[in-house]
């Protein structure tokens, strides 16, 4: 049982493999006890004692000790005393904004409700996971919350989510709905997270919590490449392999917030949820509010494994269908080989090549569609260009099913170019304000998906090339962020509410689309990485990583990704040489050692490869066919980052550490400095590995002890090593 509740001590004690988390009601508040390390089941009640630190702070009649703003509270209101940053806001009907939330009662179930029209982590047998509902209400208001946690004890994950009820005759406004709260008794943290651009996604920022607030946040109408919708907090001392580390990571694809703040006391606040500068629900009577979930987790043994549990349930409990536990078919897009400039000739003789050098299946990325030569028209016009494609799809489908090669393809759906018909038909459909100047973005408006019928175009125009049979992927794009927010069928005191409209018509037709075409592989993306979230995992079990496909840069655009997002999630191609965005000139070998961390494919032109690369090409798509399952779902442990240092190198354990893929990269030479030898992780030391390239025998003791020596002396030069354990 995760979930212990014991009606002596008013005390909720939650339970995984790992760690505790306990909440206790006193007062007919609730209370939050305690976070970490797993406990034994008695009375916890010493935890929380009233200090009784006013410090200015008001308190409560008849409660002497117990000030509501030196107290560790499970979902913070406003308006009575906290002066923290509260989880909920709500507007009354007179106008005041206070809400005063007090125990009522709970209930246990076994598995894991949906979230109605959001993505969510799910429970595929109801005794994996287990369900506190925790119920607070405000007795003047009539407003209930109704707080939700789910554990996957084996996973050592905690799902929070909260639901809000108006049960009064008048309508409210939330202003701010927390998706989770959590309040540590102390500050000695240092904060994680990812910072970055198009192009430089994921970078890890790394600081310890000063009084006042850290917040990061995204106000973009995405989960955006400048910051990422996590938190880890940490011990100031861990590191990969030792202390205590917290995540916080929202499964949400628009604009978000995540916080921690150091108080007068020195303790910390940390929320994480939708962003409250632009998010406002007007919630009726008999309503009700869902906030997008928040997926916890706690590790006492660093980073590591803390980012282990996240790929764990992504992986596993959050992406679905047909390929969440296998390899990806190996594929080649068509973006950097032709960019717009292809036809039906270019493409049969690109096809004709894959087959020779064993890729799958063949994108036809941008391009194919309306009059689209350039990024500056056609986008809402998913007709086949028959001056590229006098034989539609059907001409390069047909030319590639004999050759054994399936067919993908490149939309953009959530965008119209205003050179379009669909523009010119529907210039109303696009998100603006009337009677202001529309901004565009890469030459496009965003259409409107909180308008259903925006949405219905959408998924007939989408299905359309669908329901052929003739495509095995998508690649769904998104390229700008929002501006303009407004739609003009909503009162005034709606228009806050736009954005999360937005996302729920987007999720609500994918919904439509995977479960209408259940066989075909979706991959996000969004300028590569610009919606790289938990939200669009729910829909598509991969992403393209970064526009930037250069293997270098992708070393710590892929090492930042993986502190919470599983290796199968993480589109990663090999590129040409020298790299199109920077560049770079890079061994095959290096930019192939890159790619074969994620699912793999090619970025390049094969027909104009050189006879030695058409043979890497067919040598590498072979070693990824063979290990690329064992690679999905192994253990990623990271032995060198490239943020801090002049190398990278990693290692993938199978689940049943019969298989270790371990890979280094020199990023920099410093003259005598780059001799090294890389000790790997999470093998069995009394196992005897046969590395397969050399045939040399090592026992697991000697690589995790020793390690394997990396005399590399050239800049951008690679190491790949396969272990298999000897029979
Ligand atoms: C975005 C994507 C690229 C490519 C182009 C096509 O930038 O990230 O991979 O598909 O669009 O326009």
């Amino acid at each position: 049982m995760s979930v212990i509740y014991s009606g002596e001590c008013a005390q909720f004690q939650l339970n995984t493999k790992s760690f505790t988390y306990l909440m206790q009601v006193r007062n007919d508040y609730l209370l939050h006890l305690y976070w970490g390390e797993k406990l034994d089941e008695r009375d916890h009640s010493y935890m929380f004692w009233e200090q009784g630190r006013a410090a200015f702070s008001p308190r409560q009649e008849n409660c002497e000790g117990f000030i509501l703003d030196d107290i560790p509270l499970e979902y913070p209101c406003w308006g009575r005393g906290d002066m923290r940053t509260p989880a909920i806001e709500i507007i009354n009907p007179d106008g005041s904004n206070i809400i005063d939330l007090h125990y009522e009662s709970h209930d246990v179930i076994s598995g894991k409700p949906e979230l109605k029209g959001l993505p969510a982590v799910y429970a595929e047998k109801s005794d994996e996971a287990e369900t506190l509902i925790i119920t607070l209400k405000d007795s003047v208001s009539k407003i209930t919350v109704k707080l939700y946690y789910t554990l996957f004890e084996a996973l050592d994950i905690l799902c929070r989510h909260a639901e809000i009820i108006n049960d009064s005759d008048k309508s409210v406004f939330i202003n701010r709905a927390m998706s989770a709260s959590v309040d540590f008794d102390r500050k000695d943290f240092d904060i994680i997270s990812n910072y970055g651009t198009h192009c430089r996604e994921r970078n890890i920022e790394r600081s310890p919590l000063k009084y006042g607030r850290f917040n990061m946040s995204s106000r973009r109408g995405a989960s955006s490449h400048v910051h990422n919708p996590f938190l880890i907090m940490t011990s100031p001392s861990a590191n990969e392999t030792s202390g205590d580390t917290y995540g916080f990571v929202l499964v949400y694809s628009g604009s978000f917030t995540a916080e921690v703040a150091a108080n007068q006391f020195s303790s910390a606040r940390t929320i994480i949820g939708l962003n409250s500068e632009e998010f406002g629900w007007k919630l009726h009577s008999g309503e009700s509010f869902t906030t997008p979930e928040a997926v916890l987790s706690y590790s006492p043994c660093g980073l590591e494994s803390l980012s282990a549990n996240y790929h764990g349930i992504f992986r596993t409990r959050l992406c679905r269908g047909k390929y969440r536990d296998t390899r990806r078919p190996v594929l080649l897009n068509s973006w950097e080989a032709c960019y717009f400039s292809f036809d039906e000739e270019r493409l049969k003789k690109i096809g004709t090549c894959c087959k020779d050098i064993g890729i799958e299946l063949l994108v036809i990325d941008d391009g194919w569609f309306g009059v689209r030569d350039t990024d500056n028209c056609s986008l809402g016009d998913w007709v086949v260009d028959r001056r590229k494609l006098p034989n539609g799809i059907e001409g390069i489908y047909n030319h590639l099913k004999p050759l054994g090669i399936d067919l993908g393809i490149w939309f953009e759906p959530e965008m119209v170019s205003p050179n379009s018909d669909l523009y010119r038909a529907h210039p109303d459909w696009c998100i603006h304000i009337p009677n202001r100047p529309r901004s565009q973005g890469r030459h496009q408006f965003m259409l409107n998906l909180s308008k259903p019928e925006v949405c219905d175009y959408i998924y007939e125009s989408v299905a359309a090339i669908l329901k052929s049979g003739m495509i095995k992927y998508v690649k769904w794009d998104y390229n700008r962020n929002m501006t303009e927010i407004a739609n003009e069928k909503l009162p005034a005191d709606q228009q806050r509410e736009v954005t999360h409209r937005y996302y729920l018509g987007l999720y609500s037709l994918l919904e439509r689309l995977v479960t209408t075409f259940p066989d075909i592989l979706f991959e996000s993306c969004s300028g590569g990485g610009g919606r790289f979230d938990a939200g669009m995992l729910y829909y598509m079990p991969q992403v393209w990583t970064s526009d930037n496909s250069d293997a270098i840069e992708r070393l710590k655009i892929q090492y930042g990704t993986s502190l919470v997002y599983p290796l199968s999630s993480m589109s990663a191609h090999v590129s040409a040489s020298p790299n199109h965005q920077t560049g770079h000139v890079t061994p095959f070998d290096t930019r192939f050692t890159v790619a074969l961390t994620g699912s793999f494919g090619y970025e390049l032109d094969p027909t104009s490869l050189s006879d030695e690369d058409k043979a890497s090409v067919l040598r590498t798509a072979g070693i990824y066919k063979e290990y690329g399952e064992r690679i999905c779902n192994g253990t990623y442990h990271r032995l060198r980052n490239p943020h801090e240092e002049n190398c990278s190198a990693w290692c993938i354990v199978s689940e049943n550490k019969d298989t270790c893929i371990a890979g280094y990269v020199l990023t920099k030479v410093r003259m005598y400095e780059n001799n090294e030898r890389i000790r790997l992780r999470g093998l069995k030391k009394d196992w005897i590995y046969i590395e397969r390239f050399s045939g040399r025998e090592y026992s697991g003791a000697e690589l995790c002890g020793y390690g394997i020596p990396a005399p590399l002396t050239l800049e951008y030069q690679s190491l790949l090593w396969i272990f298999e354990r000897k029979e």
